[in-house]
């Protein structure tokens, strides 16, 4: 007898990322659709990571991570955004920032609860919101005339927010967009949240890769943001290692207290040799996450030269490893077809913005990864100059 099974998650598919990914494989396309780099973390971090390997550190980790590498956080977080933290109550390492997000929104989300997403928005947010039980309410960015930049659309999101919201994500810097907030969009965040008992989960993944002499305005810098919060990161996108999921949330103790509940009987604990072996990097070459901004910012600038000669609109990405173009002069198709169509027959594999959203309202963008060696991104825009593509 075949029982049948009612999925909690009816409308998750396979995500678009492993579909573009492995359209790119089929196609032998370069992949620019998901972000990964296209190089290896630093050696003097994998030695870290060998030595533990082959020194005992092989055994279960403390549940809320290694203390050593607490500790290095605490230290980073008090140099980058003046916080001290109390690495034992506030911090836990968990397997990247996906369990991290994942940890925060059922630890908060009850049935019922309505939980705010910025559209474009990260794909893992929803399907965690709808295994909380919760319900996601979607709140476009607003999209600026003269620039074709995304910015947070403030009315919009304060007329999301009432008595039934439990729960607000926030992602700057932003993938896709870049987009990035100002101190005084974290004030204005903090007015709109005051009136209500919503949480914050501030999804911070790329705080180390922002550009142009741009710092990052972490919600850990915010007296009155941060009673609320869980701020979220990971090594995978500051060491060039995606491969590894290693992140961390801090929060403070008690938000903390119920986000170990879940870790706890999530993973548990995260591979230790890792964690002892990034700790070790971080207290060797502290400065290390603060070089990564101007390593990727050459990698943007190289893109954004070669895509001057060529008919897409853009505006070189704030932050991120992720340049948007906009195809609009070329074709009217929809994102998602031209993606697909350039995979196929240009072979350079991009992601349609529409797939973040919830309502299709990015227009005709494509989301492009340059964290890749130069060489891979001049033969990607020369694809996408074959005869009769642009
Ligand atoms: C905005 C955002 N949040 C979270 C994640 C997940 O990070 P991790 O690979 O550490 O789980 C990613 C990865 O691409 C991301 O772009």
């Amino acid at each position: 007898m075949r029982l049948p099974l009612d999925s909690k998650l009816p409308a998750v598919g396979t995500t678009i990322f492993t579909v573009m990914s492995q359209l790119a494989n089929d196609c032998d396309a370069i992949n620019l659709s998901q972000g990964f780099p296209s190089f290896d973390p630093p050696e003097a971090l994998t030695d870290r990571i060998s030595y533990h390997l082959k020194h005992g550190a092989n055994q279960y980790a403390p549940m809320p991570g290694v203390p050593a590498l607490r500790s290095a956080l605490a230290s980073k977080t008090l140099v980058e955004h003046g916080r001290a933290i109390d690495a034992d109550a506030e911090i836990t390492i968990c397997s990247g920032a996906t369990e991290g997000i994942f940890a925060a929104i059922q630890a908060i989300v009850r049935r019922g609860d309505e939980v705010v997403v910025l559209d474009p928005a990260y794909d893992s947010y929803e399907p965690s919101v709808t295994l909380a039980g919760g319900i996601t309410r979607h709140v476009p960015l607003a999209i600026r005339l003269e620039s074709g930049e995304f910015e947070v659309d403030w009315q919009r999101l304060q007329d999301a927010i009432n008595c039934k919201t439990r729960l607000v994500i926030v992602n700057f810097p932003h993938n896709p967009t870049g987009a990035i907030l100002s101190r005084a969009d974290l004030d204005r965040l903090a007015a709109i949240l005051d009136s209500s008992s919503a949480y914050l989960v501030s999804d911070e993944v790329y705080e180390h890769i922002i550009f142009d002499g741009q710092t990052h305005c972490s919600v850990l810098q915010h007296d009155a943001l941060w009673p609320r919060s869980f701020v979220i990161s990971s090594f995978g996108k500051t060491c060039h290692a995606t491969g590894w999921k290693i992140g961390y949330c801090i929060a403070p103790p008690p938000l903390t207290v119920e986000f170990r509940k879940v870790h706890q009987f999530t993973t548990f604990a995260v591979s230790t040799p890792m964690q002892h072996g990034i700790a070790d990097f971080l207290v060797a070459q502290p400065n290390f996450p603060r070089q990564v901004a101007a390593f990727y910012q050459q990698k943007r600038d190289h893109f954004c030269k070669l895509l001057q000669s060529t008919r897409f609109r853009f505006t070189p990405a704030r932050s991120t490893f992720f340049q948007l173009i906009d195809y609009g002069d070329l074709t009217t198709a929809t994102d998602t077809e031209v993606a697909m169509q350039w995979t196929r027959d240009l072979r350079v594999a991009s992601i349609p913005l529409s797939v973040f959203c919830e309502q299709a309202f990015t227009g005709t963008r494509l989301r492009f990864c340059f964290a890749k060696d130069d060489a891979t991104l001049t033969e990607a825009v020369a694809r996408l100059h074959q005869p009769g593509s642009l």
